[in-house]
């Protein structure tokens, strides 16, 4: 199993390019199932979770191919409508192939995502909607059946929780239903605009993506199309605190500083000034870094996929930090991991108060999740001496060649394979 071998101490200095968002190249895959003809997709990230959505793909009869950073989706009979749970366990965004295959092929069937590190995640919000447009539904032998032997229609749908893969799931659904479809509190964090953008470049009839009601004419098919996912926000981000953390200028470049504000804030109110440029952000270690109290939400709230890092961050802090995590219960395995490092970490609930600056000092630990991982990783950077970060497969989910990208910028850090039991 790979790991990192991080030595701590060396100040960051130069510029780091983002790559396109996982969270954004997920769903316009999945999107390609809604047409018969090729659909090239540029700027998807090599990671993990997106070849375990080619390979979901592949086992509904598409096939990838790959040209420099363009994926390229071509459908084969269009007749396969089985998405197997050895693929979803691994990464629940396998989900989103549910609304494309019931509206197109008419009947899914996609294993139910059973629990995961960071929470329940339950899905029963894309599948309510779903029912609302004329999807038959059950449970059988743990996968999520869906028939609509008459194609779906459309309906008003109103979200009961802000969802980002129920909202791309089902407006991708109703762009083939029969008549409107108007969802309402949907999710407005950029990769559902995205996921639009290529929707309509496919053909589709959409306005307000972006806002919390999006309204859907359902067309008779939809056509290829090409499309350049966004940049990587949470990638960005994660560099960014990073620069904040030890840097002494470190250079977000081709990233999207609209889809970063609420971390902006965060960054500045910390004392870390960020230069913000037209698709660059840089960034450096303040003299002093003053604690923050800040709770996670919805975009444009500060995103629960940055959370960990900044709690790594505020390890640095001269004062008491408090972070809520409001979208997930169960966020806050990296505390523990972080406090082997030295860090001074009180969890109630579902607030963390870190108290700094501590002295943090290399050990070997454990990744739990993907986010999780970047944060153990951050604080590795500043830590004395040589920390063994392990399972970074779970980085390896959602993060392009993280140990090049921060080598380049002057982190002592490399990935290493022991061997097997190891
Ligand atoms: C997406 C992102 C993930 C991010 C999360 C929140 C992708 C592939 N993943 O995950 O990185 O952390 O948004 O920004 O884009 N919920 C229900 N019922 C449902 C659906 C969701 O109760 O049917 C709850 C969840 O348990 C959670 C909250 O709603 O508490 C938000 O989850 P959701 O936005 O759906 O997260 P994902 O789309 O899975």
């Amino acid at each position: 199993m790979d790991k990192f071998r991080i030595q701590g101490g060396p100040r960051l200095n130069g510029k780091v390019q983002v790559s396109g968002a996982k969270n954004a190249a997920l769903p316009c895959l999945a999107a390609t199932l809604l047409t018969c003809e090729p659909v090239e997709i540029a700027g998807t990230p090599r990671v993990r979770d997106i070849v375990t959505m080619e390979k979901v793909l592949q086992a509904l009869g598409e096939s990838c191919q790959h040209r420099a950073e363009v994926t390229r989706v071509v459908t084969g009979t269009g007749e396969a409508f089985w998405a197997p749970y050895e693929l979803v366990r691994t990464m629940r965004a396998s989900v989103l192939v549910l609304g494309p295959l019931v509206a197109r092929r008419r009947r899914a069937r996609v294993a139910l995502p059973g629990g995961c590190a960071i929470g329940a995640r339950p899905v029963d919000l894309h599948l309510a909607a779903l029912e609302r447009m004329g999807a038959e539904l059950r449970v059988e032998h743990g996968d999520i059946v869906a028939e609509a032997p008459r194609g779906l229609h459309g309906a008003d749908i109103t979200f009961s929780k802000v969802t980002v893969t129920g909202t791309e799931n089902v407006l991708m659904a109703a762009t083939l239903a029969r008549g409107r479809t108007v969802l309402r509190n949907c999710a407005r964090e950029p990769e559902v605009g995205d996921l639009a953008a290529l929707l309509v470049a496919m053909g589709a009839h959409i306005s307000g993506a972006g806002s919390p009601t999006i309204e859907v004419e359902g067309v008779e098919g939809l056509h290829g199309a090409s499309h350049r996912v966004i940049p990587d926000r949470i990638e960005a981000g994660t560099y960014l605190i990073a620069g904040a953390l030890c840097g002494d200028r470190v250079t977000v470049d081709r990233c999207r500083p609209e889809h970063l504000g609420a971390l902006l804030e965060v960054l500045e109110a910390a004392g870390a000034s960020c230069s913000v440029g037209v698709d660059s952000i840089a960034v450096g270690r303040p003299p002093i870094l003053r604690p923050v109290t800040i709770a996670t939400t919805e975009f444009p709230g500060f995103a629960t996929d940055l959370q960990a890092q900044l709690v790594a961050l505020m390890t640095q802090a001269e004062g008491v930090s408090e972070v809520t995590e409001a979208i997930f219960e169960n966020r806050f395995q990296h505390a523990l991991e972080l406090m082997r490092l030295g860090a001074r970490i009180e969890v109630t609930g579902r607030t963390a108060r870190i108290c700094g600056p501590t002295s943090l000092t290399g050990a070997t630990v454990m990744a739990s999740d993907l986010r999780a991982s970047a944060a153990l990783v951050l604080a590795a950077l500043v830590a004395r001496g040589e920390t063994v970060v392990d399972r970074i497969y779970h980085l390896d989910r959602g993060y392009e060649a993280m140990e090049s990208k921060l080598g380049a910028l002057g982190a002592a850090i490399e990935r290493f394979n022991p061997g097997p039991y190891r």
